[in-house]
């Protein structure tokens, strides 16, 4: 299965994905193309880390969507890239339906709480403002209710009482890091497990 990534930022989930493709646990996934729509993004120094392309591409000028030309832009490179399985690993960016109609049942995004809790920007941090006991990371697909499409699987996170803003932040993205590349092998139609035995 030909798996393309697109994220914004650090790129601390795409190389969970990359370090479990190389360790055989990503099943019969393979990371063929890595994107990003901000030029200076960690994400894009992954390519030449794990020998996987990676490009920034121009989303057009809003911070948040695409415009036309930006939307077209992404719907032609990623069709060309002929994949199975789109990952948003920190796409901060809001798809719109003739996007994702171009995909169907392909695209999956992570989110940093169990949905349907704390949708949008800061899901870390408005958990532990409202003062909730378990939050956690959800993969789910992609539909043009942002946040808001079939879950897949989530993973919990306990809040104890001597965590902080920044220590549940890196419990939550540990979470991350061994959720998403577990749906993906899993979503390749070979399990993780079986695919280290190969
Ligand atoms: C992750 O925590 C992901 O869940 C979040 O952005 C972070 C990206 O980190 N995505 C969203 O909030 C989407 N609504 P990374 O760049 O280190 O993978």
């Amino acid at each position: 299965m030909r798996v393309v990534i697109l994220g914004s930022g650090r790129g601390s989930n795409a190389e969970a994905i990359l370090q479990a493709e190389q360790e055989g646990r990503l099943g019969g996934a393979r990371v063929v193309q890595i994107f990003s729509d901000q030029p200076a993004a960690r994400i894009l120094e992954l390519g030449a880390r794990f020998g996987v392309p990676a490009q920034f591409l121009d989303p057009g000028p809003f911070k948040t969507k695409f415009d036309e030309a930006g939307e077209t832009r992404y719907l032609e490179t990623l069709q060309a890239c002929q994949p199975g399985l789109i990952v948003l690993a920190g796409f901060m960016r809001i798809l719109k339906p003739r996007f994702i109609g171009a995909f169907p049942q392909t695209i999956i995004n992570l989110h940093p709480s169990l949905l349907p809790c704390f949708p949008g920007l800061d899901a870390i941090g408005q958990a532990w403002r409202r003062g909730v006991k378990v939050t956690g990371c959800t993969v789910h697909y992609v539909t043009a209710e942002v946040d808001g499409g079939p879950i897949i699987d989530q993973l919990p996170v306990r809040i104890e009482p001597d965590d902080t803003l920044a220590t549940l932040e890196a419990r939550v993205h540990a979470a991350e890091h061994a959720l998403l590349p577990a749906v993906i092998a899993r979503l390749s139609g070979t399990p993780a497990a079986e695919s280290r035995q190969r």
